[in-house]
């Protein structure tokens, strides 16, 4: 049995590129109809139970997304098995999520801009420490890598 895709995606804290990608890619999975889950996480306890940096709220309130109602939380190792697809959005992350992945896990565990072709390996720069038009970036590139996933799990289904 082929079980319904569902994607968490992972950044440091959870309030910056992760929520991003999260709404980039629920809308663009809306837009092709396809039926899957989304969540994201951080793996930093730093602001667990925070709402997106207000930087975030703006880009995607930009794009017409409202993610107000995002809450910040942890990555556990049942998100593992919970979901199809882990996807971190950088190396640092990926590295650290491979650390805590335990030994049954059933995702897929991949890096976001793996989805683009030409753009495989690379990260999603951290904007936390910089300017708005850092957030312009991580918006464009989560809008580029979440359209690359869906096409992916479009093919699979
Ligand atoms: P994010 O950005 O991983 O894209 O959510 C960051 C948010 C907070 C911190 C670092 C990155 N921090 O160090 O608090």
């Amino acid at each position: 049995m082929t079980s319904k895709p569902a994607v968490l995606f992972v950044c440091l804290g959870n309030i910056c590129r992760s929520p991003l990608a999260e709404a980039a890619f629920r809308a663009e999975a809306a837009r092709l109809g396809l039926d899957v889950t989304a969540d994201s996480a951080g793996t930093g306890d730093y602001h667990v139970g925070h709402p997106p940096d207000r930087r975030a709220q703006a880009v995607a309130a930009r794009a017409g997304i409202d993610i107000s109602q995002y809450r910040a939380r942890q990555v556990t190792q049942e998100d593992f098995t919970r979901f199809t697809h882990v996807v971190a959005l950088d190396s640092d992350n990926l590295r650290n999520l491979r650390r805590i992945r335990p030994a049954d896990a059933s995702a897929e565990l991949c890096l976001l801009l793996d989805f683009v072709p030409g753009r495989e390996g690379q990260p999603v720069a951290d904007p936390y420490y910089g300017d708005d038009a850092g957030f312009d970036v991580t918006w464009a590139d989560a809008t580029e890598g979440a359209a690359g996933l869906a096409r992916h799990i479009a093919g699979e289904t």
